[in-house]
């Protein structure tokens, strides 16, 4: 079942209430429930009309699972609901018009778990569906489109959309409304998972104001920036009051090395594109896969399709001078470049990199990246072991290669990302900067340090 994690119904009634809260269902108003699942939230409606003596208003409600969508309708048969078995990001106004209201808690389906065709039609259809998109994030952008004039709406989805790169354009789209409310709720509010959830309510009318309530109970008002950048300062969600961190194990404990990338001295001659790089320097394995930083978020994650020429063997021993066959020749028409590095003036040979590179740790592992000056900090999966980090990039080794989804999703959340952001040095622009030693200081669940307990017994 694709995306299926059913609300709890004390959830569902809180967010009817969230989304009636000063605005009570008049007559002729319309509701939708996109993904709705097995109805829960159809069945608080009925539950908040019945409370407060108000009818419940005409709706539709849309799911392709069969199963679901007919327990969904044994269960709340008798209100004025229509119940159907469709694509909701295949449905649009000309199907069903507007709707004043809308709540849900849309599917959360990353890009790997699409087909090819999906995801070429939905990036052709949806302006959400940039870079590594979710399917919740394009169910708030369809279900934006049916928000009738003065309509709101009210979702539970990942709390990520306030500061990920990928989802830049959902809130630029969000702030062309008036981002009424976020609420940041208990971690456990999905019995089974951990999933930082927010309910977020959208007015379509114009006002700048957002509330927000963090998840260590404190309330602030705020105005979000519109221009599509990270609302993670603004939101401040990551208060490192709310969570703890006192488990006694580290990242430094459960990783084998953690590190800063390489150094050349000199990107504009050792980095080149992919596509232009000479055939004999492919076959001769001088060129290996590379990301800067910067490539990091904005290809939002290692595939840079640059590649860098490196005089190091597989070992990261320098390759001798009169081997080094086409490299030599390449790197003589750049001599006098090469030897103005600072590098070479404190006696480096004159072609080698600032550092040797240690390939026996790197080349071939499967590791996490990051940019070492960011806002905020995020992580990436380098899973083919083939790309070499460059200056710009701290990678990450985790002892147990098993560990790296649930390190990975580790230092991607709320938790870590307050701790980083509160104890981190700041660059220019606020920005954060990433260090070997902050990254190996920073707490990390006991579980991990269990693993590795028993890996040493
Ligand atoms: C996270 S579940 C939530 C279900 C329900 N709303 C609840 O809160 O318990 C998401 C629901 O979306 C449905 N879904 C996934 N992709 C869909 C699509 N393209 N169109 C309609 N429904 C979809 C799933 O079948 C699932 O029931």
């Amino acid at each position: 079942m694709k995306g299926h994690v059913p609300t709890p119904s004390d959830l569902a009634d809180k967010m009817v209430a969230e989304l009636f809260d000063g605005h009570p269902p008049d007559g002729g108003d319309r509701i939708l429930f996109p993904g709705t699942g097995d109805g829960p939230f159809v069945a608080a409606v009925e539950r908040y009309c019945e409370g407060h003596d108000l009818s419940v208003p005409e709706g539709v409600a849309i799911d392709r699972n069969p199963e679901l969508l007919a327990e969904a309708e044994e269960q709340n048969g008798n209100v004025p609901v229509e119940f159907l078995e469709k694509d909701f990001l295949a449905v649009d106004a000309s199907d069903f018009g507007q709707f004043n209201y809308v709540i849900g808690n849309p599917p959360y389906v990353p890009i790997e778990g699409l087909s090819e065709e999906e995801k070429a039609r939905y990036k052709h259809e949806f302006r959400t569906a940039e870079q590594r998109f979710d399917l919740y994030m394009l169910f708030f952008e369809r279900s934006l489109d049916l928000l009738a004039d003065d309509g709101r709406l009210v979702f539970i989805t990942p709390e990520k959309f306030e500061y990920t790169h990928t989802t830049g354009e959902l809130r630029r789209l969000m702030t062309q409304y008036q981002v009424e409310r976020i609420e940041h709720v208990p971690e456990d509010s999905f019995a089974g998972h951990v999933t930082y959830p927010t309910i977020t309510t959208i007015h379509d009318r114009d006002g700048e104001e957002t509330h927000i309530v963090r998840r260590d109970g404190t309330v602030d008002t705020v105005e979000l920036p519109g221009d599509g950048s990270s609302w993670a300062s603004t939101v401040r969600a990551g208060d490192t009051d709310a969570y703890d961190y006192d488990t006694g194990v580290t990242l430094g404990d459960v990783t084998k090395r953690i590190s800063c990338g390489l150094a050349t001295g000199r990107d504009s001659i050792y980095v080149q594109s992919a596509g232009e790089v000479p055939e004999q320097f492919v076959e001769e394995g001088w060129s290996y896969r590379t990301t800067s930083g910067k490539q990091l978020t904005v290809n939002d994650g290692p595939d840079s399709g640059d590649v860098i020429i490196c005089p190091y063997d597989e070992h990261g021993n320098l390759v001798a001078e009169d081997e080094l066959g086409v490299f030599g020749d390449w790197a003589e028409l750049h001599r006098e470049e090469l030897e103005s590095r600072s590098c070479v003036e404190k006696g480096k040979v004159w072609y080698s990199w600032h550092e040797n590179p240690p390939m026996d740790d790197i080349y071939g592992v499967e590791k996490i990246l990051a940019k070492d000056v960011c806002d905020p900090p995020e992580f990436w999966a380098e899973r083919t072991g083939a790309v070499i980090p460059r200056h710009s990039v701290y990678y990450i080794i985790p002892e147990n290669p098993d560990d790296l989804d649930t390190l990975l999703e580790y230092l991607n959340s709320p938790k870590a990302r307050a701790w980083l952001e509160a104890n981190a040095q700041k660059a220019h622009n606020d920005y954060y900067r990433m260090q070997s030693k902050l990254l190996k200081k920073l707490p990390v669940p006991e579980t991990f340090g269990e693993k590795k307990q028993m890996k040493l017994i």
